[in-house]
């Protein structure tokens, strides 16, 4: 039977950290037609190490690939109307590989690995000039979060790299650019790129003049050749070529032409388009970004500035402040892999349901140190305020509080640096179906949280950027476009001198979790 004809098509890849998915948008209304999702694993094979293997990345983006075609064509939606595809990704998470046989030679050093503390606290000490010197230029802090000092330990300690770059058959890229390599042909030809969002999270990239910076990469000790080519957020990178014997090469010769990091896409997604929109994503960790228009800001509360887009190689670069926490989605994995307290992820809402309250009981998951606004590495993981009448759930239920507070830490800093306060918060994310936490969110920031209907927002925000690109067009970027996506409030139900009460034992709860490791 002949199959239906729709609209133009866009698919994005979202390759978080827990996960990988492959979605497919109609652009007319950005109804979700089709998706596939994989985990990923994640090793720690020393304490505070966190890797990933990238070739397991890539196939879960061929499998999600493959199988969200198949459900298309089950659908009787022919997968030849997917004009483009966009790529988003966990961001800062390293890769060096060899190009003359495409293999990676080492794992993904991902962004929440801890190793490069001692080669941090190095550097600090010999920061040319004033201590502003990286921030200036970066706009973040020197941090075992950015690709810089992953690549500098990857340098100093595989030989296999050594070797590479020396022979002058090393690449490195964030994962954006191993996969959009990839795609596009590999060892055959593959394009060697990453946009302007992904190289802003490097530590090497200047934000103002929009290039790699040779003093960066000369301070860090980087050298140049290996780094991939910036490009804008939404352009014609490549075309799709896979040369195996998935189906997914039913996609050959479609366009990538959408690249942006997660958080990133999230805002495009979501469509903060104007300066002082900002929305918070609730994945591994949780990222709430601001856009401040053309002007770079930088941060007097801990916050990063970053490049928030440039959607084509002619378009003005849009800049956004932004507070990152490491551990949201992650504290509900490790209560799943680590102490076995549930089963599945959804689970964690029927447990704290159970109570709806954490009796006291207090969980600060600096398990990466702490982010914004503290940027404080010593601090670990810590559970208190426990009685013989804890249990589970109640821990459960403060892990979802923990995820909150954490949200309102950085949504203070917002506010104090952009002077005017949100008056509600734009969230999305997969942990944003989960009715307790949203409540619990606008009872603890006391203001209204709206989340919409589909909670994709990072894979939409890639399908635009490709839809939107100049040679593709089929993606205009008007909110007409999103006419499949609804939104859902959730009002303040508590008074507001209890959510601050909570809030201020949250923060001495934090105070004692910083300083366990020297
Ligand atoms: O900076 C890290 C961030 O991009 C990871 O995002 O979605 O995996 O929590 P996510």
């Amino acid at each position: 039977a002949k199959k239906a004809v729709l609209g133009p098509l866009v698919g994005a890849v979202d390759q978080g950290t827990s996960s990988t998915r492959f979605l497919v948008f109609n652009s007319k209304t950005a109804e979700l037609l089709s998706h596939h999702q994989v985990e990923i694993k994640q090793e720690f094979p020393r304490e505070g190490w966190v890797e990933q293997d990238p070739k397991e990345i890539l196939q879960s983006v061929y499998e999600c690939i493959e199988k969200t075609c198949e459900k298309l064509g089950q659908l009787n939606i022919d997968i030849s109307n997917i004009k483009a595809i966009g790529v988003s990704n966990q961001r800062e998470t390293t890769v060096v590989w060899d190009k003359l046989t495409g293999e990676p030679l080492y794992n993904a050093v991902v962004w929440l690995d801890l190793r490069t503390q001692s080669t941090v606290e190095k550097l600090s000490k010999r920061i040319p000039g004033n201590n502003n010197f990286v921030k200036s230029k970066t706009g973040l802090p020197l941090s075992t979060y950015f690709s810089a000092v992953k690549l500098r330990w990857l340098l100093d300690n595989v030989k296999k790299v050594q070797e590479a770059v020396e022979e002058n058959r090393a690449l490195f890229g964030t994962i954006d650019s191993w996969l959009i390599w990839s795609l596009t042909g590999g060892i055959n030809g593959g394009v060697h790129c990453t946009d302007v969002t992904n190289a802003s999270r490097t530590m090497l990239f200047n934000i103002h003049s929009l290039e790699w910076d040779k003093e960066l990469c000369e301070f860090f000790g980087i050298p140049m050749e290996i780094l991939p080519n910036v490009r804008s957020s939404s352009e014609i990178y490549g075309l799709m070529k896979i040369s195996h014997s998935l189906k997914a090469g039913a996609l050959e010769g479609v366009p990538i032409s959408g690249c942006l990091g997660d958080q990133s896409a999230a805002l495009v997604g979501q469509m903060c388009f104007q300066d002082g929109q900002a929305k918070n994503t609730y994945g591994t960790g949780c990222f709430l970004l601001c856009n401040t228009g053309h002007k770079c800001v930088f941060s007097e509360h801990g916050l990063l500035t970053t490049v928030a887009y440039k959607l084509g190689r002619d378009k003005p670069v849009y800049y956004a402040l932004e507070g990152s926490v490491a551990i949201a989605g992650a504290v509900i994995r490790w209560l799943r892999d680590n102490l076995g307290i549930i089963k599945s992820s959804e689970e964690i809402e029927k447990l704290a349901k159970e109570v709806g309250t954490s009796y006291g009981c207090y969980f600060v998951p600096a398990f990466s140190g702490l982010y914004a606004p503290y940027w404080e590495p010593s601090a670990r993981g810590i559970i208190c305020g426990l009685t013989q009448f804890t249990n589970k759930c109640h821990i459960a239920f403060a892990a979802l509080e923990a995820v909150c507070f954490q949200t309102r830490e950085i949504l203070d800093a917002m506010n104090r640096d952009c002077g005017i306060p949100l008056s509600h918060l734009q969230v999305d994310g997969g942990m944003t179906s989960n009715k307790i936490l949203m409540q619990l969110q606008a009872d603890i920031l006391y203001i209204p949280v709206v989340k919409p209907s589909m909670p994709e927002t990072t894979a939409l925000g890639a399908a635009m950027a490709a839809g939107a690109a100049e040679g593709v067009g089929v993606w205009s970027l008007e909110p007409e476009d999103l006419s499949a996506v609804t939104m859902e409030r959730f009002e303040p139900q508590i008074n507001a001198e209890e959510s601050e009460i909570r809030y201020s034992t949250w923060k001495k709860a934090v105070m004692k979790s910083i300083g366990w490791v020297t």
